[in-house]
Protein backbone atom coordinates (compact mmCIF):
# COMPACT_ATOMS: atom_id res chain seq x y z
CA UNK A 1 0.00 0.00 0.00
CA UNK A 2 1.47 3.56 -1.20
CA UNK A 3 1.46 6.56 1.13
CA UNK A 4 -0.43 7.75 -1.62
CA UNK A 5 -3.42 5.32 -1.61
CA UNK A 6 -4.57 6.25 2.21
CA UNK A 7 -4.59 9.95 1.90
CA UNK A 8 -8.23 10.95 2.27
CA UNK A 9 -9.15 12.42 -1.15
CA UNK A 10 -9.43 16.49 -1.67
CA UNK A 11 -12.87 16.90 -2.43
CA UNK A 12 -14.51 16.79 -5.82
CA UNK A 13 -14.35 20.35 -7.75
CA UNK A 14 -17.69 20.04 -9.64
CA UNK A 15 -17.00 21.91 -13.26
CA UNK A 16 -19.95 24.25 -13.78
CA UNK A 17 -22.31 23.00 -16.36
CA UNK A 18 -22.12 25.34 -19.47
CA UNK A 19 -24.69 26.48 -22.02
CA UNK A 20 -24.04 24.31 -25.29
CA UNK A 21 -22.80 27.13 -28.11
CA UNK A 22 -25.12 28.57 -30.60
CA UNK A 23 -25.32 26.60 -34.24
CA UNK A 24 -23.85 28.85 -36.84
CA UNK A 25 -25.93 29.70 -39.80
CA UNK A 26 -29.04 31.37 -38.30
CA UNK A 27 -30.83 34.34 -39.63
CA UNK A 28 -32.10 37.02 -37.27
CA UNK A 29 -35.69 36.65 -36.43
CA UNK A 30 -36.08 32.95 -38.10
CA UNK A 31 -33.47 31.92 -36.33
CA UNK A 32 -32.49 28.19 -37.84
CA UNK A 33 -35.82 27.45 -38.79
CA UNK A 34 -35.64 28.43 -42.41
CA UNK A 35 -32.54 25.80 -42.41
CA UNK A 36 -34.49 23.09 -41.30
CA UNK A 37 -37.51 23.49 -43.61
CA UNK A 38 -35.15 24.25 -46.94
CA UNK A 39 -32.67 21.40 -46.31
CA UNK A 40 -33.41 19.62 -42.86
CA UNK A 41 -31.08 16.48 -43.95
CA UNK A 42 -27.97 19.03 -44.73
CA UNK A 43 -28.44 20.92 -41.96
CA UNK A 44 -28.39 18.40 -39.40
CA UNK A 45 -25.41 16.03 -40.82
CA UNK A 46 -22.93 19.28 -40.61
CA UNK A 47 -24.43 20.18 -36.98
CA UNK A 48 -21.55 18.38 -35.28
CA UNK A 49 -18.92 20.63 -36.41
CA UNK A 50 -20.48 23.03 -34.29
CA UNK A 51 -20.82 20.89 -31.23
CA UNK A 52 -21.77 17.63 -29.68
CA UNK A 53 -24.43 19.61 -28.25
CA UNK A 54 -25.77 22.57 -29.83
CA UNK A 55 -28.78 24.79 -29.13
CA UNK A 56 -30.46 26.26 -32.03
CA UNK A 57 -33.15 29.35 -32.38
CA UNK A 58 -36.60 28.14 -33.91
CA UNK A 59 -38.23 31.97 -33.97
CA UNK A 60 -38.10 33.08 -30.28
CA UNK A 61 -37.79 29.07 -28.88
CA UNK A 62 -34.47 27.71 -28.17
CA UNK A 63 -34.47 23.59 -29.00
CA UNK A 64 -31.68 21.91 -27.98
CA UNK A 65 -29.84 19.02 -30.77
CA UNK A 66 -27.35 16.01 -29.84
CA UNK A 67 -24.97 15.37 -31.88
CA UNK A 68 -22.60 12.55 -31.19
CA UNK A 69 -23.34 8.85 -30.78
CA UNK A 70 -22.67 8.44 -27.44
CA UNK A 71 -24.29 11.09 -26.36
CA UNK A 72 -27.35 10.14 -28.52
CA UNK A 73 -27.58 6.66 -26.68
CA UNK A 74 -27.11 8.57 -23.26
CA UNK A 75 -30.32 10.63 -23.95
CA UNK A 76 -32.02 7.71 -25.26
CA UNK A 77 -31.27 5.28 -22.20
CA UNK A 78 -31.84 8.16 -19.50
CA UNK A 79 -35.25 8.84 -17.56
CA UNK A 80 -34.54 12.45 -17.77
CA UNK A 81 -36.13 12.64 -20.48
CA UNK A 82 -39.17 11.70 -22.35
CA UNK A 83 -41.43 11.75 -25.27
CA UNK A 84 -43.07 15.22 -25.59
CA UNK A 85 -43.08 18.65 -27.89
CA UNK A 86 -44.75 19.99 -30.29
CA UNK A 87 -44.46 17.15 -33.02
CA UNK A 88 -45.75 14.77 -30.66
CA UNK A 89 -48.30 16.98 -29.18
CA UNK A 90 -49.85 17.35 -33.13
CA UNK A 91 -49.58 13.73 -33.61
CA UNK A 92 -51.65 13.34 -30.56
CA UNK A 93 -54.28 15.49 -32.12
CA UNK A 94 -54.55 13.63 -35.26
CA UNK A 95 -53.89 9.94 -33.94
CA UNK A 96 -55.39 9.97 -30.35
CA UNK A 97 -53.63 11.01 -27.15
CA UNK A 98 -53.98 6.96 -25.20
CA UNK A 99 -51.84 5.33 -27.44
CA UNK A 100 -47.94 3.35 -26.43
CA UNK A 101 -46.24 6.15 -29.15
CA UNK A 102 -47.19 8.99 -27.16
CA UNK A 103 -47.77 7.99 -23.82
CA UNK A 104 -44.75 8.48 -20.86
CA UNK A 105 -44.28 6.77 -17.58
CA UNK A 106 -46.70 3.93 -16.01
CA UNK A 107 -49.22 4.10 -18.58
CA UNK A 108 -46.28 3.65 -21.17
CA UNK A 109 -44.95 0.60 -19.44
CA UNK A 110 -47.86 -0.78 -18.85
CA UNK A 111 -48.49 -0.44 -22.46
CA UNK A 112 -45.27 -1.72 -23.17
CA UNK A 113 -46.23 -4.85 -21.68
CA UNK A 114 -49.48 -5.72 -23.30
CA UNK A 115 -47.74 -5.47 -26.84
CA UNK A 116 -44.20 -6.48 -26.57
CA UNK A 117 -45.02 -10.17 -26.69
CA UNK A 118 -46.48 -9.79 -30.14
CA UNK A 119 -43.31 -9.43 -31.55
CA UNK A 120 -41.45 -11.78 -29.54
CA UNK A 121 -39.51 -14.46 -31.52
CA UNK A 122 -41.71 -17.29 -31.36
CA UNK A 123 -44.60 -15.40 -32.43
CA UNK A 124 -42.49 -13.64 -35.25
CA UNK A 125 -42.05 -17.43 -36.36
CA UNK A 126 -45.74 -18.04 -36.61
CA UNK A 127 -46.18 -15.19 -38.85
CA UNK A 128 -43.51 -16.11 -41.27
CA UNK A 129 -46.18 -17.45 -43.77
CA UNK A 130 -47.94 -14.44 -44.30
CA UNK A 131 -44.87 -12.67 -44.64
CA UNK A 132 -43.90 -15.09 -47.09
CA UNK A 133 -47.10 -15.21 -49.02
CA UNK A 134 -47.06 -11.30 -49.13
CA UNK A 135 -43.29 -10.81 -50.44
CA UNK A 136 -44.16 -13.28 -53.12
CA UNK A 137 -47.66 -11.72 -54.10
CA UNK A 138 -45.63 -8.43 -54.19
CA UNK A 139 -43.00 -9.78 -56.09
CA UNK A 140 -45.78 -11.68 -58.68
CA UNK A 141 -47.54 -8.09 -59.17
CA UNK A 142 -44.57 -7.06 -61.31
CA UNK A 143 -44.96 -7.48 -64.68
CA UNK A 144 -41.99 -7.12 -67.39
CA UNK A 145 -42.08 -3.58 -68.62
CA UNK A 146 -44.55 -2.55 -66.99
CA UNK A 147 -43.93 0.65 -64.33
CA UNK A 148 -44.25 -0.08 -60.81
CA UNK A 149 -45.29 2.79 -59.00
CA UNK A 150 -42.69 1.85 -55.64
CA UNK A 151 -44.69 4.18 -53.16
CA UNK A 152 -48.03 2.17 -53.55
CA UNK A 153 -47.15 -1.00 -53.27
CA UNK A 154 -44.69 -0.57 -50.88
CA UNK A 155 -47.25 1.21 -48.73
CA UNK A 156 -49.77 -2.06 -49.73
CA UNK A 157 -46.92 -4.81 -49.05
CA UNK A 158 -46.33 -2.74 -45.24
CA UNK A 159 -49.63 -2.59 -44.53
CA UNK A 160 -51.42 -6.00 -45.56
CA UNK A 161 -48.14 -7.57 -43.11
CA UNK A 162 -48.78 -5.30 -40.34
CA UNK A 163 -52.28 -6.02 -40.28
CA UNK A 164 -52.75 -9.36 -41.29
CA UNK A 165 -49.94 -10.68 -38.84
CA UNK A 166 -51.15 -8.16 -35.81
CA UNK A 167 -54.89 -8.64 -36.52
CA UNK A 168 -55.80 -10.76 -37.83
CA UNK A 169 -59.25 -11.36 -38.96
CA UNK A 170 -61.64 -13.13 -41.36
CA UNK A 171 -61.88 -9.49 -44.18
CA UNK A 172 -58.12 -8.82 -42.63
CA UNK A 173 -57.43 -8.69 -46.85
CA UNK A 174 -60.06 -6.19 -47.90
CA UNK A 175 -59.60 -4.19 -44.86
CA UNK A 176 -55.65 -4.12 -45.35
CA UNK A 177 -56.26 -2.79 -48.80
CA UNK A 178 -58.75 -0.13 -47.52
CA UNK A 179 -56.05 0.56 -45.02
CA UNK A 180 -53.14 1.21 -46.76
CA UNK A 181 -54.81 3.67 -49.25
CA UNK A 182 -56.10 5.80 -46.12
CA UNK A 183 -53.00 5.69 -44.20
CA UNK A 184 -50.86 6.74 -47.41
CA UNK A 185 -53.52 9.96 -47.94
CA UNK A 186 -52.90 10.86 -43.77
CA UNK A 187 -49.10 10.64 -44.21
CA UNK A 188 -49.29 12.67 -46.64
CA UNK A 189 -51.41 15.64 -45.19
CA UNK A 190 -49.59 14.86 -41.82
CA UNK A 191 -46.29 15.62 -42.31
CA UNK A 192 -47.47 19.35 -43.49
CA UNK A 193 -49.73 19.49 -40.60
CA UNK A 194 -46.81 19.31 -37.70
CA UNK A 195 -44.49 21.36 -39.42
CA UNK A 196 -46.93 24.23 -40.24
CA UNK A 197 -49.18 24.02 -37.61
CA UNK A 198 -52.13 26.60 -38.82
CA UNK A 199 -55.04 24.59 -37.86
CA UNK A 200 -57.74 27.01 -39.41
CA UNK A 201 -56.10 26.59 -42.68
CA UNK A 202 -56.52 23.10 -42.92
CA UNK A 203 -60.45 23.91 -42.30
CA UNK A 204 -60.60 25.60 -45.51
CA UNK A 205 -62.76 23.71 -47.68
CA UNK A 206 -59.72 23.24 -50.45
CA UNK A 207 -59.86 19.75 -52.13
CA UNK A 208 -56.44 18.19 -50.64
CA UNK A 209 -57.66 19.05 -46.88
CA UNK A 210 -61.11 17.29 -47.65
CA UNK A 211 -58.68 13.48 -49.18
CA UNK A 212 -57.08 14.49 -45.66
CA UNK A 213 -60.31 14.57 -43.57
CA UNK A 214 -62.04 12.07 -45.40
CA UNK A 215 -58.33 9.50 -45.15
CA UNK A 216 -58.31 10.23 -41.17
CA UNK A 217 -62.20 9.72 -40.96
CA UNK A 218 -61.64 6.40 -42.58
CA UNK A 219 -58.52 5.45 -40.88
CA UNK A 220 -60.77 5.12 -37.43
CA UNK A 221 -63.74 3.77 -38.74
CA UNK A 222 -62.03 1.05 -40.05
CA UNK A 223 -60.27 0.52 -36.62
CA UNK A 224 -63.35 0.57 -35.26
CA UNK A 225 -64.88 -2.18 -37.53
CA UNK A 226 -61.91 -4.18 -36.83
CA UNK A 227 -62.28 -4.22 -33.32
CA UNK A 228 -66.51 -4.00 -33.03
CA UNK A 229 -65.92 -7.33 -35.68
CA UNK A 230 -63.44 -9.21 -33.69
CA UNK A 231 -65.61 -8.62 -30.30
CA UNK A 232 -69.00 -9.95 -32.29
CA UNK A 233 -67.11 -13.13 -33.38
CA UNK A 234 -66.23 -14.01 -29.95
CA UNK A 235 -63.15 -15.38 -30.95
CA UNK A 236 -59.93 -14.83 -29.56
CA UNK A 237 -57.16 -16.00 -31.51
CA UNK A 238 -53.45 -15.69 -29.64
CA UNK A 239 -52.50 -11.93 -31.25
CA UNK A 240 -52.32 -8.91 -30.86
CA UNK A 241 -55.63 -7.57 -30.54
CA UNK A 242 -56.97 -9.97 -28.11
CA UNK A 243 -54.21 -8.81 -26.13
CA UNK A 244 -55.67 -5.14 -26.00
CA UNK A 245 -58.72 -6.44 -25.46
CA UNK A 246 -57.77 -7.90 -22.25
CA UNK A 247 -55.48 -5.65 -21.26
CA UNK A 248 -56.00 -4.49 -18.10
CA UNK A 249 -55.29 -0.75 -16.46
CA UNK A 250 -53.34 -0.09 -13.43
CA UNK A 251 -56.31 -0.82 -10.96
CA UNK A 252 -56.73 -4.20 -12.93
CA UNK A 253 -59.78 -2.31 -14.51
CA UNK A 254 -60.11 -3.79 -18.31
CA UNK A 255 -58.66 -0.47 -20.71
CA UNK A 256 -61.46 1.85 -22.14
CA UNK A 257 -62.49 1.98 -24.96
CA UNK A 258 -60.28 4.96 -26.34
CA UNK A 259 -57.36 3.11 -25.39
CA UNK A 260 -58.19 -0.05 -27.50
CA UNK A 261 -58.64 2.22 -30.07
CA UNK A 262 -55.74 4.24 -29.85
CA UNK A 263 -53.53 1.71 -29.62
CA UNK A 264 -54.59 0.38 -32.56
CA UNK A 265 -53.96 3.16 -34.07
CA UNK A 266 -50.53 3.60 -32.26
CA UNK A 267 -49.30 0.64 -33.78
CA UNK A 268 -50.51 0.28 -37.32
CA UNK A 269 -49.44 4.03 -38.42
CA UNK A 270 -45.74 3.65 -37.15
CA UNK A 271 -45.83 -0.14 -38.62
CA UNK A 272 -46.72 0.62 -41.81
CA UNK A 273 -44.89 4.29 -43.02
CA UNK A 274 -41.64 3.28 -41.64
CA UNK A 275 -41.62 -0.22 -43.37
CA UNK A 276 -42.75 1.29 -46.40
CA UNK A 277 -40.67 4.00 -47.02
CA UNK A 278 -37.46 1.45 -46.41
CA UNK A 279 -38.77 -1.27 -48.57
CA UNK A 280 -38.97 1.84 -51.45
CA UNK A 281 -35.16 2.41 -50.20
CA UNK A 282 -34.23 -1.18 -50.65
CA UNK A 283 -35.79 -0.89 -54.48
CA UNK A 284 -34.00 2.04 -55.21
CA UNK A 285 -30.57 0.34 -53.60
CA UNK A 286 -31.16 -2.93 -55.61
CA UNK A 287 -31.86 -0.92 -58.78
CA UNK A 288 -28.42 1.99 -58.20
CA UNK A 289 -26.31 -1.14 -56.98
CA UNK A 290 -27.08 -4.06 -59.49
CA UNK A 291 -23.93 -6.13 -58.15
CA UNK A 292 -25.64 -6.10 -55.28
CA UNK A 293 -28.62 -7.55 -56.42
CA UNK A 294 -26.97 -9.77 -57.92
CA UNK A 295 -24.89 -10.67 -55.01
CA UNK A 296 -28.30 -11.30 -52.71
CA UNK A 297 -30.02 -13.43 -55.88
CA UNK A 298 -26.92 -15.60 -56.38
CA UNK A 299 -27.09 -15.78 -52.11
CA UNK A 300 -30.25 -17.14 -52.41
CA UNK A 301 -30.06 -19.72 -54.69
CA UNK A 302 -27.16 -20.99 -53.00
CA UNK A 303 -29.54 -21.36 -49.70
CA UNK A 304 -32.40 -22.68 -51.58
CA UNK A 305 -31.10 -24.48 -54.21
CA UNK A 306 -33.57 -22.42 -56.71
CA UNK A 307 -36.62 -23.34 -54.45
CA UNK A 308 -38.94 -20.02 -53.53
CA UNK A 309 -37.33 -17.93 -50.51
CA UNK A 310 -38.90 -18.90 -47.70
CA UNK A 311 -39.28 -17.14 -43.84
CA UNK A 312 -36.94 -20.01 -42.83
CA UNK A 313 -34.17 -19.24 -44.89
CA UNK A 314 -33.83 -15.38 -43.66
CA UNK A 315 -31.37 -16.47 -40.94
CA UNK A 316 -28.96 -18.03 -43.05
CA UNK A 317 -29.09 -14.76 -46.19
CA UNK A 318 -26.53 -13.04 -43.99
CA UNK A 319 -25.59 -10.86 -47.33
CA UNK A 320 -28.76 -10.30 -47.82
CA UNK A 321 -29.07 -8.66 -44.42
CA UNK A 322 -26.16 -6.61 -44.54
CA UNK A 323 -28.09 -5.08 -47.52
CA UNK A 324 -31.05 -4.18 -45.46
CA UNK A 325 -28.79 -2.81 -42.58
CA UNK A 326 -26.59 -0.76 -45.19
CA UNK A 327 -30.30 0.46 -46.30
CA UNK A 328 -31.33 1.27 -43.12
CA UNK A 329 -27.64 3.02 -42.27
CA UNK A 330 -28.25 5.81 -45.12
CA UNK A 331 -31.99 5.82 -45.34
CA UNK A 332 -33.34 5.85 -41.80
CA UNK A 333 -36.76 5.74 -42.68
CA UNK A 334 -36.76 7.59 -38.65
CA UNK A 335 -34.43 10.26 -39.50
CA UNK A 336 -34.90 12.72 -36.92
CA UNK A 337 -36.40 12.01 -32.90
CA UNK A 338 -37.26 14.37 -30.38
CA UNK A 339 -37.21 14.14 -26.43
CA UNK A 340 -38.10 16.02 -23.76
CA UNK A 341 -36.05 17.36 -20.12
CA UNK A 342 -38.51 16.23 -17.42
CA UNK A 343 -35.74 18.08 -15.50
CA UNK A 344 -32.63 20.33 -15.84
CA UNK A 345 -29.94 17.54 -16.34
CA UNK A 346 -26.24 17.22 -17.88
CA UNK A 347 -25.40 16.16 -21.21
CA UNK A 348 -22.41 15.83 -22.10
CA UNK A 349 -21.48 18.17 -19.60
CA UNK A 350 -23.76 20.79 -21.21
CA UNK A 351 -27.11 22.14 -18.80
CA UNK A 352 -30.29 20.98 -20.61
CA UNK A 353 -33.03 23.08 -19.03
CA UNK A 354 -36.36 21.48 -17.26
CA UNK A 355 -38.44 21.52 -20.34
CA UNK A 356 -36.21 21.90 -23.16
CA UNK A 357 -36.88 20.10 -26.59
CA UNK A 358 -33.84 17.77 -27.23
CA UNK A 359 -33.59 16.46 -30.80
CA UNK A 360 -31.24 14.12 -32.88
CA UNK A 361 -31.12 12.66 -36.43
CA UNK A 362 -30.39 8.98 -36.91
CA UNK A 363 -29.49 10.34 -39.86
CA UNK A 364 -26.59 11.99 -39.10
CA UNK A 365 -25.42 9.98 -36.94
CA UNK A 366 -25.61 7.05 -38.94
CA UNK A 367 -23.85 9.14 -41.97
CA UNK A 368 -20.82 10.85 -39.51
CA UNK A 369 -17.42 10.33 -41.42
CA UNK A 370 -15.85 10.58 -37.89
CA UNK A 371 -17.57 7.19 -37.10
CA UNK A 372 -17.64 5.28 -40.46
CA UNK A 373 -15.26 5.16 -43.46
CA UNK A 374 -16.24 6.17 -47.18
CA UNK A 375 -19.39 7.33 -44.75
CA UNK A 376 -21.46 7.97 -48.23
CA UNK A 377 -20.67 5.05 -49.81
CA UNK A 378 -23.45 1.75 -50.64
CA UNK A 379 -21.27 -0.83 -48.86
CA UNK A 380 -22.97 -3.93 -47.30
CA UNK A 381 -19.59 -5.47 -46.68
CA UNK A 382 -18.96 -2.91 -43.38
CA UNK A 383 -21.50 -5.03 -41.20
CA UNK A 384 -19.43 -8.12 -41.91
CA UNK A 385 -18.32 -8.90 -37.63
CA UNK A 386 -14.49 -8.05 -38.31
CA UNK A 387 -15.46 -5.13 -39.90
CA UNK A 388 -18.50 -3.81 -38.10
CA UNK A 389 -16.64 -3.74 -34.73
CA UNK A 390 -14.81 -0.77 -35.14
CA UNK A 391 -18.09 0.81 -35.13
CA UNK A 392 -18.84 3.49 -32.32
CA UNK A 393 -21.24 2.33 -30.00
CA UNK A 394 -24.63 3.81 -30.65
CA UNK A 395 -23.21 4.98 -34.58
CA UNK A 396 -26.02 2.75 -35.39
CA UNK A 397 -29.54 2.30 -34.22
CA UNK A 398 -31.94 3.21 -36.39
CA UNK A 399 -35.13 1.36 -34.24
CA UNK A 400 -33.66 3.67 -31.31
CA UNK A 401 -33.07 2.06 -27.97
CA UNK A 402 -34.16 2.00 -24.12
CA UNK A 403 -37.75 2.08 -23.21
CA UNK A 404 -38.73 3.52 -26.41
CA UNK A 405 -36.73 1.14 -28.74
CA UNK A 406 -39.39 0.34 -31.45
CA UNK A 407 -40.57 -3.21 -30.73
CA UNK A 408 -40.54 -4.19 -34.02
CA UNK A 409 -37.16 -4.37 -34.30
CA UNK A 410 -36.98 -7.93 -35.10
CA UNK A 411 -40.41 -8.19 -37.32
CA UNK A 412 -39.44 -5.58 -39.16
CA UNK A 413 -36.02 -7.37 -40.09
CA UNK A 414 -37.63 -10.43 -40.62
CA UNK A 415 -39.80 -8.75 -43.44
CA UNK A 416 -37.34 -6.46 -44.77
CA UNK A 417 -34.72 -9.20 -45.33
CA UNK A 418 -37.80 -11.85 -47.12
CA UNK A 419 -38.79 -9.60 -49.37
CA UNK A 420 -35.27 -7.99 -50.64
CA UNK A 421 -34.57 -11.77 -51.49
CA UNK A 422 -38.07 -12.78 -52.83
CA UNK A 423 -37.96 -9.41 -55.21
CA UNK A 424 -33.90 -9.63 -56.28
CA UNK A 425 -34.21 -13.10 -57.02
CA UNK A 426 -37.02 -12.49 -59.18
CA UNK A 427 -36.59 -8.88 -60.75
CA UNK A 428 -33.30 -6.80 -61.80
CA UNK A 429 -34.97 -3.03 -61.82
CA UNK A 430 -34.31 0.09 -63.87
CA UNK A 431 -35.60 3.72 -63.02
CA UNK A 432 -38.00 4.69 -65.69
CA UNK A 433 -38.41 8.38 -67.07
CA UNK A 434 -40.14 10.32 -64.56
CA UNK A 435 -38.65 8.64 -61.62
CA UNK A 436 -37.13 10.47 -58.93
CA UNK A 437 -35.28 9.22 -56.34
CA UNK A 438 -33.95 12.28 -54.55
CA UNK A 439 -34.66 11.93 -50.56
CA UNK A 440 -38.18 13.40 -49.43
CA UNK A 441 -38.64 14.57 -46.47
CA UNK A 442 -41.81 13.85 -44.42
CA UNK A 443 -42.74 11.64 -41.28
CA UNK A 444 -40.46 9.65 -42.31
CA UNK A 445 -37.85 9.64 -45.17
CA UNK A 446 -38.57 8.08 -48.74
CA UNK A 447 -37.71 8.43 -51.96
CA UNK A 448 -39.69 11.48 -53.67
CA UNK A 449 -41.54 9.03 -56.66
CA UNK A 450 -39.90 5.67 -57.06
CA UNK A 451 -40.76 4.44 -60.57
CA UNK A 452 -39.15 1.15 -61.81
CA UNK A 453 -39.35 -0.91 -64.71
CA UNK A 454 -38.87 -5.03 -64.17
CA UNK A 455 -37.31 -7.42 -66.04
CA UNK A 456 -37.32 -11.02 -65.28
CA UNK A 457 -33.51 -13.06 -64.22
C1 LIG B 1 -40.98 3.23 -32.16
C2 LIG B 1 -38.13 2.84 -36.08
C3 LIG B 1 -41.14 -0.53 -37.89
C4 LIG B 1 -44.11 0.05 -34.11
C5 LIG B 1 -39.94 3.37 -33.05
C6 LIG B 1 -38.77 4.20 -32.84
C7 LIG B 1 -37.99 4.11 -33.94
C8 LIG B 1 -38.64 3.20 -34.85
C9 LIG B 1 -36.66 4.81 -34.20
C10 LIG B 1 -38.45 4.99 -31.57
C11 LIG B 1 -39.05 6.36 -31.55
C12 LIG B 1 -38.46 7.19 -30.45
O1 LIG B 1 -37.44 6.82 -29.86
O2 LIG B 1 -38.99 8.26 -30.19
C13 LIG B 1 -38.72 1.91 -36.90
C14 LIG B 1 -38.17 1.50 -38.18
C15 LIG B 1 -39.01 0.54 -38.70
C16 LIG B 1 -40.10 0.36 -37.73
C17 LIG B 1 -36.89 2.05 -38.79
C18 LIG B 1 -38.95 -0.23 -39.96
C19 LIG B 1 -38.01 -0.11 -40.87
C20 LIG B 1 -42.19 -0.68 -37.01
C21 LIG B 1 -43.28 -1.63 -37.17
C22 LIG B 1 -44.12 -1.45 -36.10
C23 LIG B 1 -43.55 -0.41 -35.27
C24 LIG B 1 -43.42 -2.61 -38.33
C25 LIG B 1 -45.42 -2.16 -35.74
C26 LIG B 1 -46.03 -3.03 -36.48
C27 LIG B 1 -43.52 0.98 -33.28
C28 LIG B 1 -44.15 1.46 -32.05
C29 LIG B 1 -43.25 2.40 -31.49
C30 LIG B 1 -42.09 2.45 -32.39
C31 LIG B 1 -45.50 1.01 -31.48
C32 LIG B 1 -43.42 3.18 -30.20
C33 LIG B 1 -42.70 2.48 -29.08
C34 LIG B 1 -42.72 3.25 -27.76
O3 LIG B 1 -42.85 4.46 -27.76
O4 LIG B 1 -42.61 2.58 -26.72
N1 LIG B 1 -39.83 2.76 -34.28
N2 LIG B 1 -39.88 1.20 -36.67
N3 LIG B 1 -42.38 0.03 -35.85
N4 LIG B 1 -42.30 1.59 -33.46
FE1 LIG B 1 -41.04 1.32 -35.01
Amino acid sequence: MTVESVRPEAPQVLEPLSTPPLAGGGVPGLGHGWKLVRDPLGFLAQLRDHGDVVRLKLGPKTVYAVTTPELTGALALSPDYEIGGPLWESLEGLLGKKGVATANGPRHRRQRRTIQPAFRADFIHEYGSIMEEEARAFAARMVPGETIDCTSESFRVAVRIASRCLLRGQFMDERAERLSIALGDVFRGMYRRMVIPAGPLYRLPLPSHRQFDRALADLHDIVDEIIDERRASGQKPDDLLTALLEAKDDNGAPIDEQEIHDQVVAILTPGSETIASTIMWLLQALTEHPEQADKVSKEVESVTGGRPVGFDDVRRLSHTNNVVVETLRLRPAVWILTRRAVTETDLGGYRIPAGADIVYSPYAIQRDPRSYQQHLDFDPDRWLPERSKDIPKYAMRPFSLGNRKCPSDHFSMAQLSLITATVASRWRFEQVSGSNDAPHVGITLRPHKLLLKAAPR
